[in-house]
């Protein structure tokens, strides 16, 4: 939808006139350093050219009112500012979370809106709630007038994921949609959220990204499980090394000391992270060099990694990474995200992509009666005002 259309469908949602503003917030991909956000890890996302659209109009009292373009025969919801309460799996919860994650830390938001949306991420496991966060954060600091940044936008979004949601994630999406660049990943030290822009330059290769088109229930219920196991190692290894996360340990420290981790399935949910930390500064530090073997290498090692010691993987992902390896002119190929479905990500030769794309789907359709859908990342910016 360009500009015009998304006026357009406001007016004919709520009427025209007045001061009406459009802003926007892209996804994220992760080329790698999965599930270590939440344990001081580094973590290597991009912003994608497609995202969630907010259309705005505040209102004179306390009234939201929220119209989805994407589920119109929802018609229009309605909410109030004076009872922020959770509804089932409805998408205005993250509206409503990110209002309760600013008034949390102070800020004043004491008129209602309108507010017409428009999401066009592909399929799901991009990250289409942290687009909405931000997507609304920036709203909300541009109508209001408050002085926040693209950063407080971020941890905004973060806190109404942990605080109103129930989803204890890390900040990886939230910070890609806040502060994504066209052409560019994000290094992400998620520890003190010091951040360096790396240019998205593969010579003679292009990222790819397939959709599993598995849905993925129970995401957050194992999401959070994972989380939990996480801080059980951690809490046995504070017994024996001063950490406060468990990136902090090189792989070489983790061996010495992994014996405190009394629990085996904790141990190896530790290990995932250790040694994706590692492998992450690797990788970051591969493709500075141009160096795509390496980087596809570690990418599947990534892969395996939360396959096996994560166990954050399913039947159908492992069947899309297998095929994806299998091809010519395919460096590497992995899971991407938060897991249990999705999507994969593939470093494949730009000559070889049609092949790929061919065989990947036929095999996956086999394998599991699903059909995925595959295409090159494209890069964007992040949130911002659009009109
Ligand atoms: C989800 C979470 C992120 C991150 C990833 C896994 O996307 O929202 O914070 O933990 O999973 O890397």
């Amino acid at each position: 939808m360009n500009n015009a259309e998304l006026k357009e469908g406001f007016a004919k949602a709520f009427g025209d006139g007045g001061d009406i503003r459009g802003y926007f917030a892209p996804g994220r991909v992760n080329l790698i350093g999965e599930h270590i956000d939440y344990n001081g890890g580094h973590v290597f996302p991009c912003a994608l050219n497609t995202g969630n659209y907010a259309v705005v109009r505040l209102r004179d009292d306390h009234k939201l009112r929220f119209f989805s373009a994407n589920y119109s025969r929802l018609g229009i919801l309605e909410g109030s500012l004076d009872e922020l309460v959770k509804k089932n799996e409805s998408w205005t919860n993250y509206v409503k979370g990110v209002i309760f994650a600013m008034r949390e830390k102070g800020y004043t938001i004491d008129r209602g809106f309108d507010c017409y949306i428009y999401g066009n991420i592909p399929g799901s496991g991009l990250s289409s709630s942290a687009a909405m966060e931000v997507v609304i954060g920036t709203m909300i600091k541009d109508f209001f007038g408050l002085d926040v940044s693209p950063i407080d936008i971020a941890l905004f979004g973060q806190r109404a994921e942990n605080g109103f949601i129930g989803m204890n994630c890390g900040i990886m999406d939230q910070f890609a949609s806040a502060m994504g660049k066209t052409g560019k990943a994000i290094f992400l030290d998620t520890a003190t959220l010091e951040y360096e822009y790396v240019p998205l330059e593969l010579e003679g290769c292009k990222i790819v990204v397939a959709n599993s088109n598995k849905p993925h229930s129970l995401v957050s219920s194992h999401y959070n499980e994972r989380r939990q196991e996480c801080e059980r190692a951690l809490s046995d290894l504070q017994k024996v090394v001063d950490i406060k996360a468990l990136c902090e340990l090189t792989p070489e420290r983790f061996e010495e000391v992994k014996s405190a981790i009394s629990d085996p399935v904790c141990l190896a949910r530790a290990k995932h992270a250790v040694y994706e930390e590692d492998r992450t500064k690797k990788a970051v530090a591969a493709l500075r060099e141009n160096d795509l073997v390496t980087f596809g290498r570690l990418l599947n090692e990534s892969g395996d990694s939360l396959r096996y010691d994560y166990d954050a993987t399913c039947p159908e992902i492992d069947a899309l990474v297998e095929e994806a390896r299998k091809q010519k002119g395919v460096y590497g190929s992995r899971e991407t995200g938060g897991g249990w479905g999705g999507n994969t990500v593939s470093i494949v030769k730009e000559d070889c992509i049609a092949d790929f794309r061919k065989s990947v789907s036929k095999a996956y359709t086999e394998r599991t009666g699903l059909s995925c859908s595959i295409y090159e990342l494209e890069t964007g910016e992040g949130g911002r005002r659009i009109f």
